[in-house]
C-alpha cells in the first residue's frame, strides 16, 4: 500500500537540483551544537524567506538550536520571529539569552574554569535557578558526546586531539555569540511550549512563515529527550496552514506516503551527515516557485 502510493511522485520529484552546501560558508550564530542542526539548509532557507518582497513574520515551532530564527534575525529577513521549544533545558537557555540574563550567562561561561571536578559540581548542584539550568545545558551540550542532552548520553572522554572534555569548550566564541544575540533579541519572542499548540493557533494567519523541523522518525529517539511526536498529525496540520511553510524530514517511504496522503508538495535535497555520508532529506512546501 505505502509503496504504491509513493511510486509516481517519488520518481517525478526525486532529482536533487542543488549541490551539497559547504557548512563553513554559513555563519554560526547559535550557542548550541545541535544534533540534526539545520546550518546546512540555511542557503535554501534564505531563498524561501525572500520569495516575497519585505520582511516576513517567522515561526519556528521546533526551535532546538534556533539557527533559522537567528539567521533570519541577523540578516533582517524576518521580524517578528517566534521560537517554540518543549525541552525544558533547551528552553531555559533561550529564556535566559532572550529575556534578561544574557550578560550573566555569557560571563558565567567565559569565566568558568572547566575541569572534570568543576563540571561535575556544577551539574550536581541542588535547587537550580533558571539561569543555572541554562548554564548546565550549555555545559552538557559542549562536554557530552555529540552534544546530546538526552538520557544515556555521557561525558566526552578523549575529545579532539586528546583534549578531553575541553575539546568543544570555546568560551570566547560562546560569549561572543550570546552577546551578539542581545542585539537582535527584540525581534524574537520565545515560547517554552508545544509546537502543535502554537501551529494550531496560527493556521489561519496568511502572513506567517512556518519553518518546521521536527525530531525525525529514525534518529530522533537517540538524539532528543522529546522525540515522540505524532508525525501524521503534523502533516495534517501542515496541510491546513494558510500562510507559507517549509517542513523538513528524512527521506523515508513513510514520510513520502504521508506527504502524498495530505497532498503536500515536496522536493529532495542532498546533505552530508556528521559522519560525512551523503543522504537526501525531504523539503515540503506550499509552493516551489522560490526553489530554482
Ligand atoms: C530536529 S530538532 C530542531 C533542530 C533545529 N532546526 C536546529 O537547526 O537547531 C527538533 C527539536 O524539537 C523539539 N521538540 C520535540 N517535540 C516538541 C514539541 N512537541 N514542541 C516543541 N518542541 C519540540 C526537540 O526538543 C528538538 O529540540
Amino acid at each position: 500500500m505505502m509503496n504504491n502510493q509513493l511510486s509516481i511522485f517519488a520518481e517525478l520529484q526525486d532529482t536533487p537540483t542543488q549541490a551539497v552546501v559547504n557548512v563553513a560558508s554559513v555563519p554560526q550564530r547559535s550557542p548550541f551544537r545541535y544534533p540534526g542542526g539545520k546550518t546546512w539548509l540555511i542557503p535554501t532557507v534564505r531563498k524561501w524567506l525572500q520569495q516575497e518582497a519585505g520582511t516576513v513574520k517567522l515561526i519556528e515551532p521546533f526551535a532546538g538550536g534556533g539557527i533559522v530564527s537567528l539567521t533570519a534575525a541577523f540578516e533582517n529577513l524576518a521580524d517578528p520571529i517566534v521560537m517554540v521549544e518543549k525541552d525544558e533545558e533547551v528552553a531555559a537557555v533561550w529564556e535566559v539569552i532572550l529575556n534578561g540574563q544574557n550578560q550573566w550567562l555569557a560571563e558565567k561561561i567565559y569565566s568558568f574554569d572547566l575541569t572534570h571536578e568543576n563540571a561535575t559540581a556544577e551539574l550536581n548542584k541542588a535547587d537550580k535557578q533558571l539561569q543555572d539550568i541554562a548554564f548546565c545545558t550549555i555545559l552538557k551540550n559542549r562536554i557530552f558526546h555529540g552534544g546530546i542532552l538526552a538520557k544515556g548520553s555521557g561525558l566526552i572522554k578523549n575529545g579532539e586531539k586528546g583534549k578531553g572534555i575541553a575539546s568543544r569548550w570555546y568560551p570566547k566564541t560562546l560569549y561572543d555569540r550570546i552577546r551578539a544575540i542581545n542585539h537582535v533579541k527584540d525581534k524574537i519572542r520565545f515560547i517554552a511550549g508545544d509546537a502543535f499548540t502554537e501551529i494550531e493557533q496560527r493556521l489561519k494567519d496568511k502572513e506567517a512563515y512556518f519553518f518546521i523541523d521536527p525530531p525525525y522518525t529514525v534518529a530522533g529517539r537517540r538524539l532528543y529527550t522529546h522525540f515522540e511526536i505524532d508525525h501524521e498529525r503534523l502533516f495534517d496540520l501542515t496541510s491546513q496552514i494558510q500562510g507559507r511553510y517549509m517542513l523538513t524530514y528524512d527521506d523515508t517511504p513513510e514520510i513520502r506516503a504521508w506527504a502524498d496522503k495530505y497532498k503536500l508538495l515536496y522536493r529532495t535535497i542532498p546533505m552530508k551527515t556528521t559522519h560525512h555520508l551523503e543522504k537526501n532529506e525531504i523539503i515540503i512546501s506550499d509552493n516551489f516557485e522560490w526553489w530554482e
